[in-house]
């Protein structure tokens, strides 16, 4: 069933990328939402859309339906030009946003039909298209049901259904998992974990490790420019800098002269004591739990770190590097 909805779209343009953004730029007043944001996003692609609060995330996807215009730049769906052929464009997407506006006193069902409607689906499509979307979605259970007394997260998947029913082939969405339970968020990620093996995906969050789990590659904007761009694991070995997790028994030196001797390694950005909860079994009296930040380009400090320590006459109990995280790229490269 999934798979009669969810066809593997290939639009008529062609093969070339579902979405170009050429030196989109947008201001509003004084504020410059967008420079020159240039991306490209090819077939099949699940992309992560991340950034901080007002990076402009909103704004490229509104750029992109065409609900709002460039102050400058271009961008293309499916090879059509957003303004220039916006019938087109609109046929190619399917959007859903943080809360979808949906009547409190209409089904679900009804929702469905209208939409049917509006999209123009062929009436003798309409109810198997309907049906899809339904068991896609998971709603058959409250198809009839007063939109308004569904769960939030019941009604991000009424607007998932209803952005899928003409069978786009490109999915926006706008913080979809925004104000769900972890349960919820875990089943609108293994939904749209499932489209985007059919469809290309933009999906803005907060939520990195739904990112992590879902997204073939991340994009992350900060003040209306792109930042990183990569495939998730290959962001956080570039972007994070290994970190290390050392124990250390240091004999007549104490934490603070530990931390200083360590902070001296050529290639170390930040050290800290780190508390040793979590540090394995009991760890032995005098022992130290040390956490160590490499620069990002230094990609193994630990024959460093074994040479310092066998130098200050330490014993090394412990000496391991856990992976980097999105949440480490996004941090270096968003704040402030
Ligand atoms: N309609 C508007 N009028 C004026 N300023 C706007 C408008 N829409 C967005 N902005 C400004 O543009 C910038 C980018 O906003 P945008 O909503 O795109 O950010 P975002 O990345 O989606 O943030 P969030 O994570 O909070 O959703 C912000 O400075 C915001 O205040
Ligand atoms: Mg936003």
């Amino acid at each position: 069933m999934i798979q009669r909805l969810l066809t593997d779209t290939y639009p008529a343009a062609g093969a070339g990328p579902m979405v170009q953004v050429r030196k989109l730029s947008k201001h509003f007043g004084r504020v410059q939402a967008l420079r020159e944001l240039t991306f490209e996003l090819r077939r099949g692609e699940v992309l992560g859309f991340l950034g901080p609060n007002g990076a402009g995330k909103t704004t490229t996807l509104r750029l992109l339906t065409g609900y709002l215009r460039p102050t400058s730049g271009q961008a293309l769906v499916a090879g059509y030009d957003v303004h220039e052929q916006s019938l087109e464009v609109r046929r190619q997407l399917g959007v859903v946003s943080e809360d979808t506006p949906l009547s409190p006193e209409m089904t679900p069902l009804e929702h469905l039909q209208f939409v049917a409607e509006l999209r123009r689906i062929d009436p003798r499509a309409r109810e198997q298209r309907i049906g899809d979307a339904v068991e896609v979605c998971g709603l058959f259970d409250v198809l009839t049901r007063a939109t308004g007394e569904l769960s939030k997260g019941l009604r991000q998947r009424v607007g998932l259904a209803l952005a899928l029913l003409h069978d786009p082939a490109i999915l926006l969405l706008d913080e979809p998992t925004s104000g769900l339970d972890p349960n919820q968020i875990r089943e609108l990620r293994e939904l749209i974990r499932a489209i985007g093996r059919h469809k290309t995906v933009i999906l803005s969050t907060h939520v990195l490790s739904e990112v992590q789990a879902t997204c073939s590659r991340v994009l992350i904007i900060s003040d209306g420019e792109i930042v990183a761009d990569g495939e998730p694991h290959a962001l956080a070995a570039q972007h994070a800098g290994a970190s290390y997790q050392l124990l250390v028994e240091g004999g007549h030196e104490d934490g603070a002269a530990i931390v200083a001797a360590l902070r001296g390694l050529p290639g170390v950005e930040q050290v800290a004591l780190a508390p040793l909860v979590g540090a394995g079994a009991m760890p032995p009296r005098g022992a130290v739990s040390v956490s160590v930040r490499a620069l990002p380009d230094r990609t193994d400090l630990r024959r460093e770190l074994f040479c310092c320590a066998r130098d200050h006459g330490w014993v090394l109990l412990e000496l391991h590097r856990p992976p980097a995280t999105l949440e480490d790229v996004f941090r270096r490269l968003t704040a402030d």
